[in-house]
């Protein structure tokens, strides 16, 4: 296990500080097989047009000064779908990190893996542990990749290793216990979420830590979601109050 800073407090215990610019975005990158259906393409030719809009994004938050982007790339549900497709979206994964890491790392963005790990061949599994040691110490922007994520696993294994660890608390824990457990420990809540390709759902992306994050969809499919497409949703992000339970009045007077 990597060494990780405290992260901020949950949004339910403590009023966290908003910030003009979203500190972490996690987004559900939706619409790559929709897009190259468009074109008469294979699904997988939106797959990999939709890693070239990752690379681009990942620029764009790291100029931005956002300090966490969360990318579900994987979901614990995607198993479901045709053999040729999920081993096509392992390799591409594979080779996106073995030709990406050494610019993350020339660019100081610190790569980690979020997700069940046991499923994957030992190849991913290696290239995966070398791109985060590589990356470990580096302190700009926090590239956090999910893959074979599923929010419901990261509450039940955060469960299951705080139940065994923690047995003096008698199965009684609070959010204090279960927060070093989960797999975005190391970050703060997402304040911006943002899903392309038109689906209003949270298929079973982080769902513990979405609890106060501002949502932002569009139909805009995943690999046409270029930089004016951003722009459009941290400018949706600014205009939004963050209340955390309390009133506009109680905002408006500085509480
Ligand atoms: C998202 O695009 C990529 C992954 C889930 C890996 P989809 O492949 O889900 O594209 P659509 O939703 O079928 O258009
Ligand atoms: C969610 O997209 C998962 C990823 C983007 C990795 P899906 O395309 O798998 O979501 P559903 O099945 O439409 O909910
Ligand atoms: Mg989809």
């Amino acid at each position: 296990m990597k060494f990780f800073p405290k992260s901020s407090k949950s949004s339910t215990q403590a009023i966290p500080e908003s910030a003009e610019i979203p500190q972490h975005i996690a987004v559900i990158m939706d619409g790559n097989g929709r897009w190259a259906r468009k074109r008469f393409l294979p699904r997988v030719s939106g797959h990999k047009r939709g890693v070239e809009i990752v690379r681009d994004l990942v620029k764009q938050c790291a100029q931005m000064d956002v300090k966490f982007l969360t990318l579900f790339a994987f979901s614990s549900e995607n198993w479901r779908r045709p053999d040729d497709e999920v081993s096509f979206l392992m390799g591409l994964f594979i080779e996106a990190l073995k030709r990406e890491v050494i610019k993350l790392h020339d660019n100081n963005i610190r790569l980690v893996l979020i997700g069940d790990r046991s499923r994957f061949n030992a190849d991913l599994v290696a290239q995966i542990e070398s791109s985060e040691q590589l990356t470990a110490n580096n302190t700009g922007l926090t590239l956090s990749i999910a893959a074979n994520y599923g929010g419901r696993w990261d509450i039940l294994q955060a469960t299951n290793k705080m139940i065994k660890e923690l047995p003096a608390k008698q199965g009684v824990f609070t959010e204090e216990d279960m927060a070093p457990y989960l797999s975005m420990h190391y970050a703060p809540e997402p304040d911006l979420f943002i899903r392309t390709g038109g689906e209003k759902r949270v298929s079973n992306f982080l769902l513990w830590q979405l609890a106060y994050t501002e949502l932002y969809f569009t139909d805009t499919l995943w690999p046409d979601f270029d930089s004016k497409a951003f722009t459009a949703a941290i400018s949706s992000y600014k205009q939004r109050e963050r209340r955390f339970g309390r009133t506009s009045e109680q905002l408006t007077a500085g509480n």
